[in-house]
């Protein structure tokens, strides 16, 4: 099969990111991972992408223009799916315009239910039964967009913030994959 060529952005960890490299490497998973986009030199993900040798773009939000950059390298490496794994950075207006192929994220909850940061304290605090994750095209407003996969557990009453993480985490897992396998179904 040939594969759609992605690009996956993370700041962080990047375990989404370790997780989509190897789902990639199956036979018939529908994606390669053929840039990782990284806004944090800090970040423990960009050694996914090194020890895996996939080209990888460092930029620097501070600088005008970084988005331009940004582009460049996704025409460059011909990306037709951006994965967002963590990328703690709003995407401009101009830049979702500019980039008219497709743009998924993956949210720590049960979308439309806690949009935005500090989504498991605020969790824990509304007494919720069950949480998870979601995985959702991306439009001009935060943590919104039409939804593609979702994932859910029951919270236990013992458990806090740091477990409530690990559990999504798994769901993660299990639903970014899910999500881009239901994208190119039927292309
Ligand atoms: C993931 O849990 C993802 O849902 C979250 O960042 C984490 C990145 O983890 N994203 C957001 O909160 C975006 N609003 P990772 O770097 O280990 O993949």
């Amino acid at each position: 099969m040939v594969k759609k060529r992605a690009s996956i952005f993370i700041s962080g960890k990047g375990s989404n990111l370790k997780n989509l490299i190897k789902k990639s490497r199956e036979y018939n998973f529908p994606i390669s991972i053929n840039l990782v986009v990284c806004n944090n030199p800090n970040s423990e993900g960009i050694l996914h992408a090194k020890k895996n040798s996939i080209p990888l773009l460092i930029i620097d939000t501070k600088k005008r223009n970084f988005e331009n950059k940004i582009l460049l390298y996704l025409k460059k490496y011909k990306i037709s799916l951006i994965c967002l794994a963590g990328y703690m950075k709003i995407l401009s207006k101009k830049f979702l315009n500019n980039y008219k192929k497709i743009i998924i994220n993956i949210h720590p909850s049960l979308l439309p239910k806690f949009k935005g940061l500090n989504t498991f304290s605020r969790i824990l605090e509304n007494k919720e039964i069950k949480t998870g994750c979601t995985v959702h095209y991306v439009s001009e407003k935060l943590d919104d967009g039409n939804i593609i996969s979702q994932k859910y557990f029951y919270i236990n009453k013992n458990d806090n913030e740091i477990i409530i993480k690990r559990k999504t985490q798994i769901q993660e897992y299990l639903a970014f994959p899910e999500a881009i396998i239901k994208i190119y179904r039927y292309n």
